[in-house]
């Protein structure tokens, strides 16, 4: 019966290379749709009002925030224009505190704020530098929001655990600064991304062909440069660059051709999988976390002891057998398997929608920063969707197209984005 249900479970999940391009075209299908009208499409197709990417000639001290990952971060960048680069970073983490995910947003944002004041004055006295103009920040908030300038946005939504209802619908810059104002923190928020936004901007600022970001981790999600034209929706003046950066917020995708997945729970309770009785914790969405899926799949003891002791753990099994462990590691390898070539073809299908799909006359390359918890710790998945890709684009054209890992691009990224829309832009320093 288990290895029945394994099996079915299998065929469910299975992503051959027709699927994965019918989703790709799917894909493509859906951006089109939520580029001509708000609402057209499942995909959102944001406007970040991000019109240029950095270009490395940013100077002077940002700071940024950056909030909807696993930990919140706190950074100040010291910019150095074209000759010096990135001069300084530091930064601070903190996890947010799970009551403020559901309270009210007077006091997720004082928290941040708070934080951010302390890092600031930190930093201030270690460099022994009041500032001699108003400090300005890059506010990268990782959640669906209807950009409104490039320095405004209302919140459309909740994602990733957090819902704190009085924020919906309003502006998070306009709730960061009152935040601000409270704590004695004098900041204008200069620039308001989200971490795609980040990623692709400081992607951009240290390889001039990162033309795509994607997300990977807490949430899924993915921007790219679009041609300001091809965009209906944009009634704004036409950008001099011609370009504007699109967030797909493509956690939102959905197409038939993707199944659900109750895998274990389901073999616990057709097939006794676990013993007589159905482990409780099992039943608790999400319990199991994807580092200790990664863990699970990358073990390599020849008695599968971390898989054991992660089931014990977390789902309170306190025995399994080999068999048993087995079983898991296999589920695991379908699941991410599944998940990594997945996340390709939605590769594939932006690749496809920038006519980057196939090898360019000018031979020039395309980069695609990516970043998150996912693609950075879990080898397996992250080897998966890198092949998926490969294969899916057939060599040739696989020789043009690059993913590169942005590290905590997302932060810096806000702060380039800060600079190159700072008050101070044109005093080149
Ligand atoms: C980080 C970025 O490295 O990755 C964040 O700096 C981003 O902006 C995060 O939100 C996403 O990954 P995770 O695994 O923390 O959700």
């Amino acid at each position: 019966r288990v290895m029945a249900i394994v099996k079915e479970f299998e065929e469910k999940c299975g992503t051959p290379e027709g699927k994965l391009k019918q989703l790709a075209d799917a894909m493509t299908v859906e951006m089109h749709a939520g580029l001509v009208s708000e609402g057209g499409s499942k995909l959102k197709m944001l406007i970040s009002y991000v019109d240029n990417l950095p270009t490395g000639d940013e100077k002077g001290v940002f700071y940024a925030l950056d909030l909807g990952g696993t930990n919140f971060r706190v950074l100040r960048v010291q910019l150095g224009g074209r000759e010096d680069g990135i001069v300084h970073q530091e930064f601070a983490e903190a996890s947010i505190p799970p009551e403020l995910m559901s309270g009210t947003s007077e006091a997720l944002f004082d928290y941040i704020a708070e934080k951010l004041a302390n890092f600031v004055d930190e930093e201030e006295q270690r460099f022994h530098q009041p500032p001699n103009r108003q400090r300005e920040l890059g506010f990268t908030f990782s959640f669906p929001v209807m950009q409104t300038s490039i320095n405004s946005g209302n919140l459309i939504r909740w994602t990733k655990g957090f819902s704190i209802d009085d924020a919906v619908g309003q502006d998070v810059v306009a709730g960061l600064t009152k935040a601000l104002q409270r704590k004695g923190v004098e900041m204008r928020v200069a620039a308001l991304v989200n971490d795609t936004i980040g990623t692709l901007a400081g992607g951009r600022y240290t390889n001039s062909d990162v033309a795509v970001a994607v997300i990977l981790g807490t949430g899924s999600n993915a921007a790219y440069v679009e041609r300001a034209q091809a965009i209906p929706k944009w009634h704004g003046p036409l950008p001099q660059s011609g370009e504007m950066v699109i967030n797909m917020e493509w956690g939102n995708f959905r197409s038939s051709h993707l199944p659900l997945t109750e895998v274990l729970l389901r073999l616990a309770e057709e097939a006794s999988f676990f013993g007589d009785e159905v482990p409780p914790k099992l039943k608790i969405p999400f319990i199991l976390r994807t580092p200790e899926m990664s863990a699970m799949h990358h073990d390599t003891s020849s008695d599968l002891r971390v898989v054991g002791s992660k089931l014990k753990e977390i789902l309170e099994i306190p025995s399994t057998s080999l068999k048993t462990r087995r079983v898991v590691v296999q589920l695991c390898d379908i699941v991410a398997t599944r998940g990594a070539r997945l996340a390709a073809s939605g590769v594939l299908g932006v690749l496809k929608k920038m006519g980057r799909d196939t090898l360019r006359d000018d031979g020039k390359k395309t980069v695609i920063a990516m970043d998150g918890g996912l693609y950075e710790h879990y080898t397996e998945y992250r080897e998966c969707l890198e092949n998926t890709l490969n294969e899916l684009l057939g060599d040739e054209t696989a020789n043009s197209i690059a993913i590169e890992h942005s590290n905590d691009g997302s932060g810096i990224g806000a702060a380039l984005l800060a600079a190159s829309h700072s008050l101070y832009a044109d005093e080149k320093s």
